[in-house]
């Protein structure tokens, strides 16, 4: 049986057949990415020539440490591809993203690109989202309050669960950009777009890991050593 480090890494190389010279290539956060991040720089020692726009500090420190070529996305707004991993892959390729902590620039990017390419182990697909606490970037200020209005907007869906503030080193977890994260045990999310929308009326939400109709393929390594290519287009 394969660990599940191998799939990752598995998944990884089958996203540098999607990458192409010249690229301007978004790049996400997490684990399964930074398996990318390392299979990238070898190719980019090889003469690969691409501009990564990274979505974390942790990434971009990595791509530095390997070499890897950057830019920010104010110096390239217009991104061809981005490849990033997931919590969770459920139905039409929706995700929950932000596991990580770095959900809205991962969006940003994502919303920036021509395309979104999804790389995880078989681990992360789920018929209906939500067993994985999403994860809500939320404003410093009104932390109760918000936590209170996201309740609110969750029970009138029929959502409940803990929803708790994201702790590491036991103090409150800070997100790249500034804000606090709190993570949402809903358990099950069967209308993601109504909850999307719903909770983007409330004004301390700054971003959700809700992310709907952005992924357009998906790279999914399995236990018996399967690689499964979902294209969004054939769903
Ligand atoms: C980072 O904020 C997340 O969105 C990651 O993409 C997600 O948590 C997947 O991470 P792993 O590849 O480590 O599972």
């Amino acid at each position: 049986m394969a660990d599940v480090r191998q799939l990752k890494i598995a998944a990884a190389k089958k996203a540098l057949d999607y990458v192409n010279n010249g690229m301007r290539l978004g790049i996400g956060t997490g684990s399964t990415v930074e398996e990318f991040i390392r299979l990238l720089a070898a190719r980019v020692v090889q003469g690969l020539e691409i501009i990564g726009i990274p979505t974390s500090e942790r990434s971009m420190t990595l791509c530095h440490e390997l070499a890897v070529p950057i830019a920010t996305l104010d110096e390239m707004p217009e991104v061809d591809l981005t490849i990033d991993g997931a919590d969770e892959i459920g139905p039409h390729l929706s995700l929950i993203k932000g596991g990580g902590g770095a959900l809205l620039y991962e969006k940003i990017v994502a919303a920036a690109s021509k395309k979104m390419l999804v790389i995880a182990d078989e681990s992360k697909v789920v018929e209906t989202l939500g067993a994985f606490p999403l994860p809500i970037e939320v404003n410093i200020f009104g932390l109760e309050a918000t936590g209170r209005a996201i309740k609110k907007v969750a029970a009138a869906l029929d959502l409940s669960g803990k929803i708790k503030l994201r702790m590491k080193n036991n103090v409150s977890f800070v997100t790249d950009g500034g804000h606090f994260i709190l993570d949402a045990s809903f358990s099950h999310i069967p209308a993601p777009e109504i909850l999307s929308r719903n909770l983007f009326t409330i004004p301390g939400i700054v971003e959700h890991g809700l992310f709907l109709r952005l992924a357009s393929c998906a790279i999914i390594a399995g236990e018996d050593g399967n690689i499964r290519v979902i294209e969004a287009q054939d769903l």
